[in-house]
Protein backbone atom coordinates (compact mmCIF):
# COMPACT_ATOMS: atom_id res chain seq x y z
CA UNK A 1 0.00 0.00 0.00
CA UNK A 2 0.98 3.07 -1.21
CA UNK A 3 0.94 5.64 1.92
CA UNK A 4 -1.32 8.80 1.29
CA UNK A 5 -2.23 9.98 4.61
CA UNK A 6 -1.12 9.73 8.30
CA UNK A 7 -3.16 6.48 9.33
CA UNK A 8 -2.04 4.48 6.01
CA UNK A 9 1.74 5.39 7.91
CA UNK A 10 0.18 4.23 11.12
CA UNK A 11 -1.24 0.88 9.65
CA UNK A 12 1.65 -0.09 8.26
CA UNK A 13 3.99 0.49 11.21
CA UNK A 14 2.11 -1.40 13.23
CA UNK A 15 2.83 -4.39 10.20
CA UNK A 16 6.24 -3.91 10.68
CA UNK A 17 6.90 -3.01 14.14
CA UNK A 18 7.72 -5.20 17.03
CA UNK A 19 4.60 -5.18 18.68
CA UNK A 20 6.21 -4.41 22.28
CA UNK A 21 7.49 -1.11 20.46
CA UNK A 22 4.30 -0.33 18.53
CA UNK A 23 2.29 -0.39 21.96
CA UNK A 24 5.38 2.03 23.29
CA UNK A 25 4.91 4.44 20.56
CA UNK A 26 0.72 4.16 20.64
CA UNK A 27 -0.03 3.94 23.54
CA UNK A 28 -1.22 6.32 26.76
CA UNK A 29 -1.30 6.64 30.13
CA UNK A 30 -4.39 4.59 32.60
CA UNK A 31 -7.55 3.70 30.18
CA UNK A 32 -6.15 5.98 27.55
CA UNK A 33 -8.90 8.10 27.82
CA UNK A 34 -7.38 11.12 26.81
CA UNK A 35 -5.39 9.65 23.94
CA UNK A 36 -8.52 9.01 22.34
CA UNK A 37 -10.45 12.02 23.35
CA UNK A 38 -7.03 13.86 21.21
CA UNK A 39 -8.51 12.96 18.15
CA UNK A 40 -12.03 13.08 19.30
CA UNK A 41 -11.86 16.81 20.62
CA UNK A 42 -10.31 17.86 16.70
CA UNK A 43 -12.84 15.78 15.04
CA UNK A 44 -15.40 17.40 16.98
CA UNK A 45 -14.97 20.97 15.62
CA UNK A 46 -16.37 22.26 12.37
CA UNK A 47 -15.69 24.54 10.17
CA UNK A 48 -17.30 27.44 8.53
CA UNK A 49 -16.06 28.09 5.25
CA UNK A 50 -15.53 31.22 3.42
CA UNK A 51 -16.09 31.39 -0.68
CA UNK A 52 -15.27 33.89 -3.54
CA UNK A 53 -12.07 34.74 -1.88
CA UNK A 54 -9.09 34.31 -4.55
CA UNK A 55 -7.43 30.71 -3.49
CA UNK A 56 -5.12 30.35 -6.39
CA UNK A 57 -2.13 30.96 -4.39
CA UNK A 58 -1.72 29.37 -1.01
CA UNK A 59 0.66 30.98 1.39
CA UNK A 60 1.33 28.83 4.28
CA UNK A 61 4.66 29.90 5.75
CA UNK A 62 4.53 31.79 8.95
CA UNK A 63 7.13 32.29 12.00
CA UNK A 64 7.63 30.68 15.35
CA UNK A 65 9.38 32.60 17.83
CA UNK A 66 10.27 34.95 14.83
CA UNK A 67 12.26 32.25 12.90
CA UNK A 68 10.34 32.01 9.54
CA UNK A 69 9.48 28.59 8.96
CA UNK A 70 7.63 26.65 5.39
CA UNK A 71 4.26 25.38 7.67
CA UNK A 72 3.09 25.86 11.03
CA UNK A 73 4.08 22.61 12.06
CA UNK A 74 7.35 21.56 14.00
CA UNK A 75 8.40 17.72 14.77
CA UNK A 76 7.74 16.91 18.51
CA UNK A 77 10.60 15.61 21.06
CA UNK A 78 9.89 11.77 21.15
CA UNK A 79 12.41 10.12 22.41
CA UNK A 80 14.10 6.78 21.76
CA UNK A 81 13.42 6.85 18.00
CA UNK A 82 16.00 4.14 16.49
CA UNK A 83 13.26 2.77 17.88
CA UNK A 84 11.27 3.12 14.41
CA UNK A 85 14.50 3.30 12.57
CA UNK A 86 18.21 2.68 13.13
CA UNK A 87 18.72 6.32 11.56
CA UNK A 88 16.58 7.43 13.90
CA UNK A 89 16.91 11.42 15.11
CA UNK A 90 19.61 11.64 12.27
CA UNK A 91 16.79 10.70 9.55
CA UNK A 92 14.44 13.36 11.66
CA UNK A 93 16.94 16.18 11.63
CA UNK A 94 17.69 15.75 7.75
CA UNK A 95 13.89 15.47 6.85
CA UNK A 96 12.94 18.49 9.06
CA UNK A 97 15.48 20.34 7.56
CA UNK A 98 14.63 19.67 3.83
CA UNK A 99 11.11 20.44 4.73
CA UNK A 100 12.01 23.71 6.04
CA UNK A 101 10.46 22.71 9.66
CA UNK A 102 11.63 23.12 12.99
CA UNK A 103 12.84 20.01 15.23
CA UNK A 104 12.28 19.91 18.71
CA UNK A 105 14.81 17.43 19.82
CA UNK A 106 14.48 14.92 23.08
CA UNK A 107 16.47 14.80 25.79
CA UNK A 108 15.95 10.90 25.52
CA UNK A 109 17.75 10.53 22.10
CA UNK A 110 19.11 7.61 20.94
CA UNK A 111 22.14 9.88 18.73
CA UNK A 112 23.51 12.64 20.85
CA UNK A 113 22.32 15.86 20.09
CA UNK A 114 25.86 16.64 18.84
CA UNK A 115 24.87 14.47 15.94
CA UNK A 116 21.47 15.35 15.75
CA UNK A 117 23.04 18.84 14.91
CA UNK A 118 25.13 17.62 12.97
CA UNK A 119 22.87 15.86 9.94
CA UNK A 120 21.51 19.01 9.01
CA UNK A 121 21.69 22.58 9.03
CA UNK A 122 18.16 22.94 9.76
CA UNK A 123 16.63 24.74 13.10
CA UNK A 124 16.58 22.97 16.35
CA UNK A 125 15.35 23.58 19.71
CA UNK A 126 16.17 20.92 22.28
CA UNK A 127 14.00 19.13 24.81
CA UNK A 128 15.13 19.24 28.43
CA UNK A 129 13.58 16.59 31.45
CA UNK A 130 14.78 18.04 34.55
CA UNK A 131 16.75 15.86 36.12
CA UNK A 132 17.29 16.13 40.01
CA UNK A 133 21.19 17.00 39.46
CA UNK A 134 20.94 20.44 38.28
CA UNK A 135 25.02 19.28 36.56
CA UNK A 136 23.30 17.07 34.39
CA UNK A 137 20.90 19.91 33.66
CA UNK A 138 23.49 22.39 32.85
CA UNK A 139 25.65 20.41 31.24
CA UNK A 140 22.88 19.73 28.96
CA UNK A 141 21.84 23.35 28.24
CA UNK A 142 25.80 24.04 27.64
CA UNK A 143 25.64 21.62 24.90
CA UNK A 144 22.50 22.56 23.41
CA UNK A 145 23.79 25.97 23.22
CA UNK A 146 27.28 25.22 22.15
CA UNK A 147 26.07 22.82 19.26
CA UNK A 148 23.68 25.49 17.88
CA UNK A 149 19.98 24.74 19.20
CA UNK A 150 18.31 27.98 19.00
CA UNK A 151 15.93 27.63 21.92
CA UNK A 152 15.05 24.73 25.12
CA UNK A 153 11.72 23.60 24.88
CA UNK A 154 11.26 22.62 29.06
CA UNK A 155 8.69 19.47 29.30
CA UNK A 156 6.90 20.43 32.53
CA UNK A 157 4.19 17.63 33.15
CA UNK A 158 6.88 14.95 33.64
CA UNK A 159 7.25 15.24 37.75
CA UNK A 160 6.84 11.58 37.07
CA UNK A 161 5.82 9.11 34.17
CA UNK A 162 2.60 8.73 33.72
CA UNK A 163 1.53 4.97 34.44
CA UNK A 164 1.40 3.30 30.88
CA UNK A 165 0.04 -0.21 31.13
CA UNK A 166 1.12 -1.63 27.87
CA UNK A 167 4.29 -1.02 28.72
CA UNK A 168 4.05 -2.50 32.07
CA UNK A 169 2.38 -5.53 30.90
CA UNK A 170 5.33 -5.69 28.21
CA UNK A 171 7.75 -5.22 30.70
CA UNK A 172 8.69 -3.01 28.26
CA UNK A 173 12.25 -1.77 28.66
CA UNK A 174 15.38 -0.48 26.33
CA UNK A 175 16.21 -3.13 23.45
CA UNK A 176 20.19 -3.66 24.15
CA UNK A 177 22.73 -1.88 21.72
CA UNK A 178 20.39 1.23 22.09
CA UNK A 179 21.68 3.94 24.42
CA UNK A 180 20.50 7.22 25.08
CA UNK A 181 23.58 9.56 24.10
CA UNK A 182 22.86 12.48 25.10
CA UNK A 183 22.82 11.40 29.17
CA UNK A 184 26.07 9.40 28.87
CA UNK A 185 28.07 12.16 28.39
CA UNK A 186 26.44 13.86 31.56
CA UNK A 187 27.21 11.22 33.71
CA UNK A 188 24.33 9.80 33.53
CA UNK A 189 24.97 6.07 32.23
CA UNK A 190 21.44 5.13 32.08
CA UNK A 191 22.01 1.93 30.47
CA UNK A 192 24.50 0.55 32.38
CA UNK A 193 21.83 1.01 35.09
CA UNK A 194 18.75 0.11 33.11
CA UNK A 195 20.24 -3.50 32.05
CA UNK A 196 21.21 -4.51 35.93
CA UNK A 197 17.25 -4.79 36.20
CA UNK A 198 14.88 -2.27 36.81
CA UNK A 199 12.86 -0.90 33.46
CA UNK A 200 14.33 2.11 31.64
CA UNK A 201 10.82 3.90 32.05
CA UNK A 202 11.82 3.31 36.50
CA UNK A 203 15.01 4.28 35.55
CA UNK A 204 14.32 7.46 33.80
CA UNK A 205 11.12 8.08 36.43
CA UNK A 206 13.71 8.26 39.17
CA UNK A 207 15.64 10.74 37.80
CA UNK A 208 13.16 13.48 37.32
CA UNK A 209 12.92 15.64 39.95
CA UNK A 210 9.22 15.88 41.37
CA UNK A 211 10.09 18.79 43.84
CA UNK A 212 10.12 21.44 40.88
CA UNK A 213 8.80 24.53 40.72
CA UNK A 214 8.46 27.69 39.22
CA UNK A 215 11.95 28.30 40.95
CA UNK A 216 13.66 26.46 37.66
CA UNK A 217 13.19 29.37 35.50
CA UNK A 218 15.39 31.85 37.42
CA UNK A 219 17.58 28.97 37.29
CA UNK A 220 17.82 28.22 33.88
CA UNK A 221 18.02 32.09 32.83
CA UNK A 222 20.94 32.31 35.13
CA UNK A 223 22.30 29.57 33.02
CA UNK A 224 21.39 30.30 29.08
CA UNK A 225 20.27 33.32 27.29
CA UNK A 226 18.54 30.61 25.03
CA UNK A 227 14.95 31.58 24.20
CA UNK A 228 12.75 29.03 26.77
CA UNK A 229 9.38 27.59 26.18
CA UNK A 230 7.43 25.51 28.91
CA UNK A 231 5.70 22.38 27.49
CA UNK A 232 2.80 20.72 28.98
CA UNK A 233 0.52 23.32 30.53
CA UNK A 234 -2.69 22.86 30.31
CA UNK A 235 -4.24 25.12 32.77
CA UNK A 236 -4.62 29.09 32.27
CA UNK A 237 -3.46 30.36 35.66
CA UNK A 238 -0.22 28.53 34.80
CA UNK A 239 -0.25 29.76 31.19
CA UNK A 240 -0.15 33.55 33.36
CA UNK A 241 2.43 32.20 35.53
CA UNK A 242 4.00 31.15 32.70
CA UNK A 243 3.82 35.17 31.18
CA UNK A 244 4.94 36.31 34.63
CA UNK A 245 8.11 34.28 34.73
CA UNK A 246 9.09 35.68 30.94
CA UNK A 247 9.01 32.57 29.09
CA UNK A 248 9.25 32.92 24.86
CA UNK A 249 6.43 30.37 24.53
CA UNK A 250 3.63 28.12 25.91
CA UNK A 251 3.31 25.00 24.19
CA UNK A 252 -0.55 23.45 25.49
CA UNK A 253 0.19 19.49 25.24
CA UNK A 254 -1.31 16.52 27.79
CA UNK A 255 2.22 14.96 26.15
CA UNK A 256 0.05 12.58 23.41
CA UNK A 257 -1.99 11.52 26.67
CA UNK A 258 0.91 9.81 27.81
CA UNK A 259 0.94 11.58 31.49
CA UNK A 260 -2.24 12.48 33.44
CA UNK A 261 -5.30 10.14 32.18
CA UNK A 262 -8.29 12.47 31.87
CA UNK A 263 -6.54 15.59 31.30
CA UNK A 264 -8.29 18.35 29.37
CA UNK A 265 -6.81 18.06 25.73
CA UNK A 266 -4.53 20.32 24.54
CA UNK A 267 -7.45 21.67 21.61
CA UNK A 268 -9.76 21.59 24.23
CA UNK A 269 -7.58 23.58 26.48
CA UNK A 270 -6.05 26.20 23.73
CA UNK A 271 -9.43 28.86 23.82
CA UNK A 272 -8.98 29.32 27.70
CA UNK A 273 -4.90 29.90 27.12
CA UNK A 274 -5.05 32.16 23.90
CA UNK A 275 -7.48 33.94 26.11
CA UNK A 276 -5.62 34.43 29.45
CA UNK A 277 -2.37 34.86 27.90
CA UNK A 278 -3.50 37.80 25.31
CA UNK A 279 -0.96 37.82 22.89
CA UNK A 280 1.59 38.28 25.95
CA UNK A 281 3.71 35.02 24.62
CA UNK A 282 3.70 32.83 21.43
CA UNK A 283 1.04 29.85 21.61
CA UNK A 284 1.56 26.34 20.28
CA UNK A 285 -0.61 23.35 20.52
CA UNK A 286 0.20 19.70 20.25
CA UNK A 287 -1.91 16.04 20.41
CA UNK A 288 -3.81 14.31 18.13
CA UNK A 289 -2.29 15.96 14.64
CA UNK A 290 -3.27 13.78 11.64
CA UNK A 291 -4.90 16.06 9.03
CA UNK A 292 -3.86 19.48 7.52
CA UNK A 293 -7.89 20.50 9.11
CA UNK A 294 -6.27 19.65 12.32
CA UNK A 295 -3.91 22.11 11.49
CA UNK A 296 -6.24 24.55 10.34
CA UNK A 297 -8.29 23.92 13.71
CA UNK A 298 -5.71 24.74 15.50
CA UNK A 299 -4.17 27.81 13.88
CA UNK A 300 -8.00 29.25 14.11
CA UNK A 301 -8.49 28.62 17.81
CA UNK A 302 -5.43 31.19 18.16
CA UNK A 303 -2.02 28.86 17.99
CA UNK A 304 0.49 29.81 16.23
CA UNK A 305 1.87 26.45 15.30
CA UNK A 306 1.29 22.80 15.78
CA UNK A 307 3.20 19.68 16.97
CA UNK A 308 3.47 15.93 15.97
CA UNK A 309 4.25 13.16 17.70
CA UNK A 310 2.65 10.25 16.57
CA UNK A 311 2.78 10.83 12.74
CA UNK A 312 6.38 11.23 12.02
CA UNK A 313 7.09 8.17 14.31
CA UNK A 314 5.07 6.49 11.76
CA UNK A 315 6.05 7.47 9.22
CA UNK A 316 10.23 7.07 10.32
CA UNK A 317 8.67 2.92 11.48
CA UNK A 318 7.81 3.14 7.49
CA UNK A 319 10.49 4.69 5.70
CA UNK A 320 12.55 6.53 7.52
CA UNK A 321 14.08 9.93 6.46
CA UNK A 322 11.96 9.54 3.21
CA UNK A 323 9.33 8.88 5.31
CA UNK A 324 9.05 11.96 7.37
CA UNK A 325 9.75 14.09 4.22
CA UNK A 326 6.34 12.38 2.84
CA UNK A 327 4.39 12.77 6.07
CA UNK A 328 5.48 16.57 6.22
CA UNK A 329 4.03 16.70 2.59
CA UNK A 330 1.17 14.97 2.74
CA UNK A 331 0.34 17.84 5.95
CA UNK A 332 1.48 20.78 3.60
CA UNK A 333 -0.93 19.31 0.67
CA UNK A 334 -3.86 18.56 3.45
CA UNK A 335 -3.28 21.99 4.88
CA UNK A 336 -3.28 23.80 1.39
CA UNK A 337 -6.26 22.24 0.39
CA UNK A 338 -8.21 22.63 3.25
CA UNK A 339 -7.22 26.56 3.05
CA UNK A 340 -8.27 26.68 -0.53
CA UNK A 341 -11.68 25.15 0.84
CA UNK A 342 -12.33 27.01 3.96
CA UNK A 343 -11.13 30.20 1.68
CA UNK A 344 -8.12 31.16 4.08
CA UNK A 345 -5.25 31.87 1.31
CA UNK A 346 -2.84 32.74 4.11
CA UNK A 347 -2.13 31.96 8.05
CA UNK A 348 -3.12 35.39 8.92
CA UNK A 349 -6.56 34.89 6.96
CA UNK A 350 -7.18 31.82 9.91
CA UNK A 351 -9.27 33.54 12.26
CA UNK A 352 -11.63 32.33 14.81
CA UNK A 353 -14.58 32.86 12.67
CA UNK A 354 -13.54 29.51 10.96
CA UNK A 355 -14.55 27.50 13.61
CA UNK A 356 -18.50 26.95 14.49
CA UNK A 357 -19.53 27.45 17.85
CA UNK A 358 -22.54 25.19 18.75
C1 LIG B 1 6.94 7.61 21.70
C2 LIG B 1 6.84 8.98 22.26
C3 LIG B 1 7.90 9.52 22.97
C4 LIG B 1 7.81 10.80 23.50
N1 LIG B 1 8.90 11.33 24.14
C5 LIG B 1 8.84 12.62 24.60
C6 LIG B 1 10.00 13.22 25.15
O1 LIG B 1 11.08 12.62 25.22
N2 LIG B 1 9.88 14.50 25.62
C7 LIG B 1 8.70 15.21 25.54
O2 LIG B 1 8.64 16.36 25.97
N3 LIG B 1 7.60 14.65 24.98
C8 LIG B 1 7.65 13.39 24.50
N4 LIG B 1 6.54 12.85 23.89
C9 LIG B 1 5.34 13.69 23.70
C10 LIG B 1 5.40 14.47 22.38
O3 LIG B 1 6.38 15.48 22.42
C11 LIG B 1 4.07 15.16 22.04
O4 LIG B 1 3.66 15.97 23.11
C12 LIG B 1 2.95 14.16 21.70
O5 LIG B 1 3.45 13.05 21.02
C13 LIG B 1 1.88 14.84 20.84
O6 LIG B 1 0.82 13.95 20.59
P1 LIG B 1 0.69 13.08 19.25
O7 LIG B 1 1.63 11.94 19.39
O8 LIG B 1 -0.72 12.67 19.26
O9 LIG B 1 1.06 13.98 18.09
C14 LIG B 1 6.62 11.56 23.35
C15 LIG B 1 5.56 11.02 22.62
C16 LIG B 1 5.65 9.75 22.07
C17 LIG B 1 4.49 9.21 21.28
Amino acid sequence: MEPINVQDYQSLAKDRLDAKVYDYFVGGSGDELTVERNRLAWDSIQLIPRVLVDVSKRDFSTTVLGQKVDMPVLIAPCGINALAHPDGELAVSRAAAAEGVIYVVSTMSNYSMEEIAGASDGVRWFQLYCFRDREILRDLVERAEASGYTALCVTVDVPMLGVRERDKRNRFGMPEGLRLKNLEQAGADIMAQASSGSSLNQYVADQFDPSLTWELLEWLRGITSLPILLKGILNAADARLAVEHGVNGIIVSNHGGRQLDGAVTGCEALPAIVDAVGGATEILVDGGIRRGTDVLKALALGAQAVLIGKSYLWALAVDGEAGVRNVLDILRWELSSSMALAGRPNIASIEGDLIARI
